[in-house]
């Protein structure tokens, strides 16, 4: 009898807060509210401090980021929306949202935009008879950068008691595999191009797919290759520049496979834009040797290798941290020599790059051109020459080159001053007789597409960092138009690297929060937009539908394409999308995308009955410069859909893409 006090007290409580009259929106669970970047927080602000308007206090709230959506089941039973909305004091100036209620797709309320110190602003609407509430923060027209949006004291009061539970709309997204079955017999994949400079070491793996054990063989390899016929793997050195056609051959048991290969030994490398992995978006900091030698293990284990993908990069955190206080990364920042040292996570990178290579795979380091890396680790400042000696003498084939502290050397943000530190590096990187590809990543600064080349860039960042939310990705991806006249083979513009799979930027993981419609929307942009693909997730984690996402070989040949076009956006309305790529057969990649963002309708950025909506993207022959008659291919699913005339329409679903190769009929 003495416990069931308690047990009654309990369950008191429970019915009091749970099934009460008025809810704090607080309170609920903000598992399927969407936030631009992070993770919406409960009584915190998104990056987790207190919340705080203009100055102004608040105990209880929601801090989240642009673009965030939250959509409440009323059910008809809702009376009134109290809250307090702005911007959070930690955003810096350039945050500016727009908050909205709306109840079935309705604008009930609408702050107008609202910026760094406005004072909050107060809601205090009817919600009577509404079934669906959505709470929506844009990000007002100019992207998602510290868009850090609070809703202070949000309560909903109800005309009657509702179970809290019942108010979230959950939307479950099923992931759906459109890659078909690898074949059993023999493909050779990856690009049908490579660059290497004469005299530096060759690595090159044949990548092919189909049963093991499979023997490789070449026709015509220039002097001073040598092919493993087990392996794939081609290593030695070409002493004379030229175009070499070669032939490779990939046999099993169930036939025999052939493909062109072309060999260009001159002065340009990264002839196609770079495929790997890095360690940024899944272990950030807590990057150790023994994770990037797993990296490799997986590449080959889970068959990407044999797909093309090729660099296991590791990103910062490798170097000496000066002000540390862990024994695993204070040290000596460099030798007596002046070269730089690794910390305890990484005791030996000869051996590590020694390993990746074993498995036929290249490896990537990172550094910043300021004395410390963006975490606060040694950086190139000053040694220069010395730290390309360093990568070089360790086996590197590829170097991220960040800026961070390099702003308190930079003497403003002038052209010279952004481009002085990028050239310094190349020259040091030419003086070294290894093929490095050189990364800048300083976020698109003085529109660096137009000069990464010139620096001697094989790629450049265009924007701030990735994080795995529509907002973000899509903000990212579809603001690349204009810049397709800037890449080409051997210089890329970068809209950062990939977060599908398990990411969180460690140690901790999660799965991305992208759907799988926005997923697909992400990898086919990405291709489309000869971006390198450098994965962000955790390798030996990887589910069959990331997989699929990453072996699809049509979809990858859209990216790997020798021609190295970048896809232009031809279309761009009413959250329709259409991009468009040239490839070297004379076809063309298009991507039709449903992006159902739309300034005219707020509504559009909410799934109301909780079901993928679709619409309808007419592609014209007009538009694709095709007249008559035309071939169309889904690329994701590798079948040919017909022979259209004049137009082409698909329905594509919310976020979501049809990715198709269209090409002259007859
Ligand atoms: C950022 C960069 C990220 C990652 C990070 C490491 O500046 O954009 O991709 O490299 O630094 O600290």
């Amino acid at each position: 009898m003495k416990k069931f006090y308690p047990v009654v007290f309990l369950f008191f409580l429970t019915a009091v807060t749970l099934r009460s009259q008025s809810i704090s929106l607080d309170k609920l669970d903000l598992s399927s509210m969407e936030c631009g970047w992070g993770t919406p927080e409960a009584d915190k602000s998104v990056e987790g401090n207190p919340l705080s308007i203009a100055g102004k206090k608040y105990e209880h709230g929601i801090g989240t980021h642009a673009v965030s959506t939250y959509l409440l089941n009323i059910n008809g039973k809702g009376k009134r929306l109290v809250a307090e909305v702005g911007l959070d004091d930690e955003a810096n100036n350039k945050g500016s949202v727009e908050f909205y209620v709306l109840g079935d797709k309705k604008v009930l309320w609408q702050s107008g935009i609202m910026k760094k110190g406005n004072e909050a602003k107060k809601i205090d609407i009817s919600i009577a008879g509404i079934k669906k509430l959505g709470l929506l923060v844009t990000d007002a027209g100019d992207g998602i950068d510290y868009d850090h949006a609070d809703w202070c004291d949000p309560v909903i009061e109800l005309t009657e008691n509702i179970h809290a539970a019942a108010l979230i709309n959950k939307i479950v997204n099923v992931p759906y595999i459109l890659t078909p079955a690898e074949s059993a017999k023999p493909k050779i994949n990856g690009a049908g191009v490579f660059g290497v400079r004469p005299g530096h070491p060759f690595l090159y793996t044949i990548a092919a797919t189909g049963e093991r054990p499979m023997s490789f063989s070449a026709e015509n390899l220039p002097d001073g290759l040598i092919l493993n016929n087990n392996t794939g793997i081609i290593t030695g050195k070409i002493s004379r520049e030229g175009d070499y056609v070669v032939t490779l051959i990939a046999k099993n048991n169930l036939g025999k496979a052939e493909r062109k290969f072309i060999i260009k030994a001159g002065d340009k490398i990264c002839l196609t834009p770079p495929m790997g992995w890095n360690s940024w978006n899944c272990w950030a900091t807590s990057v150790d040797a023994s994770k990037v030698e797993a990296a490799a293990d997986a590449m080959v284990k889970t068959g990407l290798i044999n797909h093309g993908w090729t660099y296991i990069n590791i990103d910062d955190c490798w170097s000496i941290k000066p002000d540390s206080k862990d024994s695993l990364t204070m040290g000596t920042p460099r030798d007596k020599n002046g070269m730089i040292n690794s910390n305890k996570k990484f005791p030996g990178m000869k051996a590590l790059t020694g390993y990746v290579h074993s498995k036929g795979l290249k490896i990537g380091i990172y550094s910043s051109p300021g004395p410390l890396t963006c975490a606060g680790y040694t950086a190139c400042y000053q040694h220069e020459y010395k730290d390309a000696e360093q990568f070089a003498n360790w086996g590197f084939d590829y170097l991220k080159y960040d800026w961070c502290s390099y702003g308190n050397i930079a003497k403003d943000n002038s052209l010279p001053e952004l481009e002085k530190p990028y050239m310094l590096m190349r020259e040091a990187l030419n003086k070294v007789d290894r093929d490095i590809v050189y990364s800048l990543c300083q976020y698109g600064m003085g529109d660096v597409w137009k000069w990464g080349s010139e620096v001697g860039g094989n790629l450049w960042r265009t924007t701030g960092d990735i994080s795995d939310s529509w907002s973000s990705m899509a903000g990212i991806g579809f603001n690349q138009a204009g810049h397709e006249k800037y890449a080409g083979p051997g210089h890329w513009n970068d809209p950062d690297m990939l977060v599908v799979g398990l990411v969180g930027w460690g140690p901790e993981l999660h799965p991305t929060r992208l759907t799988p419609d926005e997923q697909y929307t992400h990898i086919s942009l990405w291709c489309l937009l000869s971006a390198p693909l450098l994965i962000g997730c955790d390798l030996n984690r990887i589910d069959k539908f990331t997989l699929s996402l990453l072996s699809n070989d049509e979809v990858i040949a859209v990216d790997q394409d020798p021609l190295g076009r970048q896809a232009e956006r031809i279309y761009n309305k009413d959250g329709k999308q259409i991009w468009v790529k040239e490839l070297t057969d004379g076809s063309k990649a298009v991507g039709l995308f449903y992006t159902g963002e739309n300034s005219k309708s707020p509504s559009g950025y909410f799934m109301w009955n909780g079901k993928k909506r679709k619409s309808k993207i007419i592609l014209t022959a007009d538009e694709l410069g095709i007249s008559g008659k035309f071939k169309v291919r889904d690329i994701w699913r590798q079948k040919y859909l017909g022979v259209f005339i004049n137009k082409f329409e698909a329905l594509v679903p919310y976020h979501g893409v049809v990715l198709i190769k269209v090409s002259k009929a007859g």
